[in-house]
This record gives structure tokens, sequence and C-alpha cells, in this order.
């Protein structure tokens, strides 16, 4: 990977972390997007020790990726500062208990879960056509396998439930992935997801109180950790076995039949305009990328 830059969001902790010291250690350069906070200075820390790597390699970017300003900003900054981008990693993900809202309005797991991904390659799309080939790696998971899109409770307006929204969320994020896959034929850019498998981190645990998030820590315990977690990730980011594959979904390296919806166009379509509605970017129909 020397020579590749590659942008993974969520390093400050669990499977984006390990994909960031993974592809660190391949000699990628690695430019890690986190929150402004302790844990992800401590993080990248640890991500230039473990992998062995320095300030040439391995760069931090602050974004909230709940703020669509924050977005654009971390789009700008790296769009002005690095003048290629190999791998776009879409990690970052929350599940949220209760439905809260963005400071601009959003139903927070809609908002990091499917339009911070949707914006960010957006934004990025240029750059990513003038590297290629190139590829944008979703991190998505299995709770889409059986979702369903409800377009009246989008962002749980109707009724919220973790694991119902999270679940749509991702279901949400595949439709995406594919239909860029398509907007992106011919243009040396993949588009593909993934499930990282069922692997113990913090994610569903942040706003739990002291005793539940120790009984979450329990129950977790006997599950792999992050590094599994990763290889997916740094699979489909650097392996030559997926060159030119695009808009399929993968777990554990190896392609799987993703949730039939995923798939289906008038969907992707509904979707893609509320995306664009909801985040002020327009893409011309059959162009597939904007300039801004
Ligand atoms: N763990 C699993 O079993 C599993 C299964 C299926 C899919 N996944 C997916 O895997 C991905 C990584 O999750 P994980 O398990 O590694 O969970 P995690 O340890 O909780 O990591 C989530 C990462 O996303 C970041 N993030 C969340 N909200 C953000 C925001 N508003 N702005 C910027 N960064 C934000 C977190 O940063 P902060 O530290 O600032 O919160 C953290 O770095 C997610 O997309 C998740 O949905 C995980």
């Amino acid at each position: 990977m020397k020579g590749k830059v590659c942008l993974v969001t969520g390093t400050s902790a669990g499977i984006g972390k390990a994909t960031a010291i993974g592809l660190a250690k391949m000699d990628a350069t690695v430019v890690t997007v986190m929150r402004d906070s302790e844990k992800a200075r401590k993080a990248f820390s640890e991500i230039k020790s473990q992998s062995g790597k320095g300030d040439s390699s391995v760069y931090y970017l602050v974004a909230d990726l709940a703020s669509q300003k924050s977005i654009r900003d971390l789009a700008n900054e790296f769009n002005n500062r690095f003048d290629r981008l190999d791998v776009l990693l879409n990690n970052a993900g929350v599940t949220e208990l209760r439905r809260l809202l963005t400071p601009e309005g959003i139903e927070t797991t809609f908002a990091v879960n499917v339009l911070a991904p949707f914006l960010l390659t957006n934004l990025l799309l240029s750059k990513l056509k003038s590297s290629a080939p190139s590829r944008i790696v979703n991190v998505s998971s299995a709770s889409s396998d059986r979702a369903k899109i409800d377009f009246d409770n989008l962002q749980g307006e109707k009724k919220f439930s973790m694991l119902g929204n999270y679940g749509q969320s991702k279901l949400a994020l595949n439709l995406i992935t594919v239909e860029f896959s398509r907007r992106l034929a011919g243009a040396g850019v993949t588009a593909n997801f993934l499930h990282p498998g069922t692997i113990r981190t913090d994610l569903g645990s942040q706003r739990l109180n002291p005793a539940l998030r120790f009984i979450a820590k329990l129950v977790k315990i006997f599950m792999p950790g992050p590094e599994k977690g990763a290889r997916t990730s740094i699979y489909l980011a650097s392996s030559a076995d997926v060159e030119g594959v695009t808009g399929k979904y993968f777990g554990n390296k190896r392609e799987q039949a993703a949730n039939p919806i995923s798939y289906d166009e008038e969907t992707a379509k509904r979707l893609w305009l509320i995306c664009e509605n909801l985040t002020g970017i327009s893409v011309p129909p059959g162009q597939s990328s904007i300039h801004q």
C-alpha cells in the first residue's frame, strides 16, 4: 500500500482503530478522522506507535460526522492537504438508545450512518476519480440483512427503536453504496460494503449507565476483538483479489448475499433524493460526481 492514501473514519476505538493500524502497517498513508477528544488523541498516538509509523504516514483530521458543516470542513481540509485518495473507508457508526437529534435537526443514527458517508463520499468523489483505480469501502452490518426501509420512519419519526433504526440505517447505507457503484461504473472507482462480524467493541454502550455498561462488557467478553473485525475492511481496501469488484457485500473476506432490498433501484433512487435534499447536495441525473 506504499504511496496509497486511505481516509478512515471512526478511528478513536474498535474496528476503525484496528483498521487504521492495519493499513498503516502495510505502509499506506492513513488519514484518520475522529471527533476532538482526549480519547481520539490517545487513539492517534496508539495508531502511530502500534503501526510503527510516524507523523509523515499517519494523520488526524478532526470532524464530528453528526454535523454536516463539520463534514464539509473535513472534505475541504482533506482536498486542500492531500493530492490523492485511493481508499475512502466509511467506518464510523452509532447505535442510539433514544431518538436524539443532531444540531441540524436530523436523527443521529441516520445522520452518522447514512448521511455522513453519503455527503463525505460525494465531496471526495473528484479526488477518488482522479486517483483511480480507487475504492470506497462502507462498513455496514448483518443487522441490515433482515431490515426494511420505511420511508415514513427513516429518522424514527413514527417510532424509534435502537435495533430497528440501526438495521434500517445500515440497509440504507447498502442501498447508497450500490447506487454509488452504479453511478461510478467505468470511472475506476469501486464501492463495496461489508459486515465486520459480531465484535467486542463499545458500540451501543457509550450511553449506558455504568452498571449496564459493565453487563454489556461481560456479555461481549467471548466475542472476537477489533483486529478480527478489521480484517474484511483491510481486505477490501487493499487486496488485489477485489480489484474492479464493485457493488458487492462481504463478510469474513468473502462475497456474501446481501438483503435483496440493497439492490432495489427504485428504493435507491428515492433514498438518494432524500439524502440529496437533507444534505443540500445535488448530483445531476446520469452524472457520478459533483463539483463544489
Ligand atoms: N462491533 C460490532 O459487532 C459491529 C457489528 C456490525 C457492524 N459494526 C459497525 O462497525 C463500525 C465500527 O464500529 P465499532 O464496533 O468499532 O464501534 P465503536 O468502537 O463504538 O466505534 C465507532 C466509531 O465511530 C465513531 N463515531 C461515532 N459517532 C461519530 C461522530 N458523530 N463523529 C465522528 N465519529 C463518530 C466513534 O467515535 P467516538 O469515540 O468519538 O464516539 C468511534 O470511533 C460501525 O459502523 C458499526 O456500525 C460493528
